[in-house]
């Protein structure tokens, strides 16, 4: 078989994730601290990929290649391909196809982290050699997904796909269709065979559809371990949640009368002052903390200033400034240098300076 390439998707309006996708895109929101995109580039080069060509938009594509680079720093190369409309995930691939040639690739939803790695997936591709293969995993609300039937198999066996339906009204499995696929050449064809879907997109399921249909043999793999889509604010705290309980604690930082528990990371040039932070937490370079309590699941960016404040379950860019807050901020997302301080006039009033769609709930 020809070397396996990658294909990381990092395009798209991310409008879910408004207003963090104004500004920035979200494939580099971090996650303990490391941007999503990171984890599927990593992932990518521990299977032994070595020529990666990611996806990009034309408005956040230039931050994204600012900080990935050329990848060196992973261990593969890295091409940038810009799709300049968002006209679905086929039409990604097809974007791609002057990158791919006829190589069979890897692609990898850019927002997506999938525990344990793509290496299994890869040695069982090059092993059966299917025209392609569709990870599944059970869900509990299949209604939201790309839902696959599979052909009845002997006890203990998975069947070959049937068909794919794209969040269908009434699931006939609970089999999601997970974000990373393994494709052959055959794909470029079956996505210049089908029409966009009712929502103007090029969909990949009709492409996979395509191929069943065109008589392709159509692998399914059942994924162990969690899957995580960070394309809404929960499941980006989730997915915090998943990376921070694996980490392993390192105390780089200075602590001055301050407490940790658990698996914590304070990363070097931080500083805590009468601070407690219980794990699973990290806490980037150069922040400062004063007074603080850090409640499990939370990571904060490097440069934070936080003071006299507590704060749980969320992450915080770099930069963010929190001081003085009367209760606790909890599953909260806050942008790069971003403020939020409590004044001490009586009454109590709130003001505030925030973007479009942005969201705030006083509890
Ligand atoms: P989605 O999360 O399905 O789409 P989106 O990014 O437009 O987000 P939203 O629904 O909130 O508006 O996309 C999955 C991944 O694929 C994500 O990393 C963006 C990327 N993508 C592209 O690169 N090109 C595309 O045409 C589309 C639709 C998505």
């Amino acid at each position: 078989m020809e070397p396996l390439k990658g294909l990381i998707l990092s395009g798209g309006k991310g409008t879910r994730l408004r207003p963090i996708t104004h500004t920035s895109a979200k494939q580099l929101v971090p996650v303990a601290n490391k941007p999503v995109l990171f984890y599927g580039i990593e992932a990518m080069a521990a299977a032994g990929i070595e020529e990666v060509g990611i996806i990009i938009a034309p408005d956040t594509g230039p931050e994204i290649e600012q900080v990935a680079g050329d990848g060196s720093r992973f261990g593969v190369r890295i091409t940038y391909l810009l799709q300049d409309e968002p006209l679905g995930l086929a039409h990604a691939v097809l974007t791609a196809e002057p990158f791919l040639g006829t190589s069979p690739f890897v692609m990898y939803l850019g927002d997506n982290l999938l525990q344990g790695g793509i290496s299994d997936l890869v040695a069982a591709f090059r092993e059966h050699q299917p025209d392609a293969l569709i990870l599944l995993t059970a869900v509990p609300d299949p209604e939201n997904y790309g839902v696959a039937e599979l052909a009845p198999a002997p006890a203990g066996e998975t069947g070959q796909v049937v068909r794919l339906v794209e969040k269908p009204q009434q699931p006939a499995t609970d089999l999601a269709l997970v974000g990373v696929y393994m494709f052959t050449g055959q794909i470029h064809d079956a996505a210049r065979a089908i029409e966009p879907s009712a929502r103007g997109e090029l969909e990949i399921t009709d492409a996979i559809q395509h191929l069943v249909d065109s008589g392709m043999r159509v692998e399914p793999h059942i994924v162990r371990g969690w899957w995580k889509d960070t394309g809404r604010l929960e499941d980006m705290l989730e997915a915090n949640r998943l990376i921070l309980d694996t980490q392993v604690e390192r105390l780089d930082g200075e602590l001055i009368d301050s407490r940790v528990d658990g698996r914590v990371v304070i990363e070097a040039g931080a500083r805590l002052e009468r601070t407690t932070v219980r794990g699973p937490a990290i806490i980037g370079a150069g922040a400062r903390l004063t007074d603080c309590y850090v409640g499990p699941y939370t990571a904060i960016g490097e440069r934070c200033e936080i003071t006299a404040s507590e704060v749980e379950h969320s992450i915080l860019l770099a930069g963010c400034t929190v001081s003085d807050l009367d209760g606790r901020m909890e599953s909260s997302l806050l942008g790069r240098n971003v403020s939020v301080r409590r004044g001490d006039r009586q009454p109590r009033a709130y003001r505030f300076m925030v973007g479009d769609n942005s969201d705030i709930s006083i509890l």
